[in-house]
């Protein structure tokens, strides 16, 4: 699908922003293996937590809505799951392949996992050698997809320091540790999201600068109703739309603001973005509040080090911010940004040089050289939903149209993004 976006006169009115997918993911998780029925309030529509849904299915999990639309799953217990009769799969979803693979270790039978082609590029070593080291015994493919697991292994207990800042590698191991014989314990040196270590109700011992994060194995999971906050993620795009487009105010009504994913907010404001956060509070044991950002000019900024973790999936919006500020913003030390959904470094380097930006390519990061106008003209999503939304709120801005190639992907996060902009620009919704 092709997606024609033009400037926009001003962005006005309330976006109400979908469920957190990080987050959904794991309450799906955590309900299947529970004991008893839970309920999960606000559940993604999304295709990335729809996989994690129906994956869940196949492992014979009974999942339904009731008459409210809440998702009710019937938790199995940790020793319930059935062997799936094909393939599992993922489809776009690496949270879903990753967390699932550390369940599927500790299982008495044999799964695979399956995802599309661009979860069939990303690394899967990274989980494959602590869950090895744990006794589970997988096969990939040239270290990618498809997973084979073999069930019937005793999994043990392991200390396993992070190579790579990344959630889903932790949360691998801590549910494979779920199933192994005494402790797991993952330390974090450069901590990343703690959606899971927060909903299992770890306790984390900080030393030296790392983070300890212990699993008991066998413990078990009370079943119980997850509200879900609205993703931060997706209301970044809205965040730099608001400040770019002049003439804008975007209401963002109960936004996640987990400190684990919210850097984009500092980052931005460092910038000069006028952003208010209204009405804090807590919801499903996550903090949120409601955001209003106001159109204001950027200045570029030096982003790296220990925050990229938490403002990862929101780089490649943020570069559209560094090429309507003025001066140079440089991001760095964000080489996973390589190894996301498509390589997001190459992508957004290619599409906003193709706008007229100036860009340049490090191996970890890029720097853009601000101000300089920015013309329409046809970019690709390379089928990754975060390069399609960030294509177009930078089309909001570039002179002419800008067309985004392969828009329909925004729906493995967003279903409706598309429309929720048109509505915002006062412009007929085109379905
Ligand atoms: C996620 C962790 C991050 C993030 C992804 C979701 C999660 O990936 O980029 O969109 O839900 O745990 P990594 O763990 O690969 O950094």
């Amino acid at each position: 699908m092709i997606r024609r976006v033009s400037p926009a006169r001003s962005l006005l009115g309330v976006v109400e922003l979908p469920p957190d997918k990080s987050i959904a993911h794991r309450a799906a998780l955590l309900a299947a293996l529970a004991d008893g029925t839970s309920r999960l309030v606000n559940y993604s529509p999304a295709a990335d937590p729809q996989s994690t849904l129906s994956c869940l299915r196949q492992l014979g999990v009974p999942i339904y809505e009731d008459e409210h639309g809440i998702l009710v799953v019937e938790g199995r217990g940790l020793e319930g799951l059935q062997a799936p009769d094909r393939p599992l799969d993922c489809g776009n979803s690496g949270t879903t392949m990753r967390l699932l693979a550390g369940i599927l270790a500790g299982q008495p039978f044999d799964s695979t996992l399956v995802g599309d082609a661009s979860l069939s590029r990303r690394p899967m070593e990274r989980i494959a050698t602590p869950l090895r080291q744990m006794g589970a015994d997988l096969t990939l493919t040239d270290g990618h997809a498809p997973i084979h697991i073999r069930g019937g292994r005793t999994l043990r207990g392991i200390t396993y320091r992070l190579p790579v800042p990344s959630a889903q590698v932790k949360s691998c191991v801590l549910l494979a540790g779920l199933f192994a014989e005494g402790e797991t314990t993952v330390i974090e040196p450069i901590p990343s999201r703690d959606h899971t270590e927060r909903m299992l109700g770890l306790s984390v011992v900080e030393l030296n600068g790392e983070r300890y994060l212990t699993v008991r194995g066998g413990m078990r999971i009370p079943a119980r109703t997850w509200t879900i906050p609205r993703d931060f993620s997706a209301a970044a795009f809205f965040l730099v739309a608001g400040t770019i487009v002049p003439d804008s105010e975007i209401r963002l009504p109960g936004v996640g603001l987990n400190p684990s994913r919210s850097a984009l907010l500092d980052v931005l404001r460092a910038m000069g973005a006028d952003i208010t956060v209204e009405n804090e509070r807590s919801y499903g044991g996550e903090p949120i509040a409601d955001l209003i950002v106001r159109s204001s000019t950027l200045h570029g900024v030096q982003v790296g080090g220990a925050i990229i973790p938490n403002l990862i999936d929101e780089i490649p919006v943020l570069t559209v911010a560094a090429a309507c500020a003025t001066g140079r913003t440089e991001i760095r030390d964000a080489a996973e940004l390589r190894v996301k959904e498509t390589d997001r470094i190459a992508a957004m380097a290619e599409n906003l040089q193709a706008l007229g930006a100036r860009v340049e390519v490090f191996d970890d990061g890029l720097a853009i050289e601000g101000g300089h106008r920015l013309r329409g003209t046809t970019v690709r999503s390379f089928d990754d939903h975060r390069i399609a939304m960030a294509m177009g709120v930078a089309g909001l801005v570039a002179e002419g149209e800008t067309i985004i190639e392969g828009a329909e992907c925004a729906r493995i996060s967003f279903p409706g993004f598309w429309e929720v902009l048109d509505r915002l620009a006062g412009r007929p919704v085109a379905v």
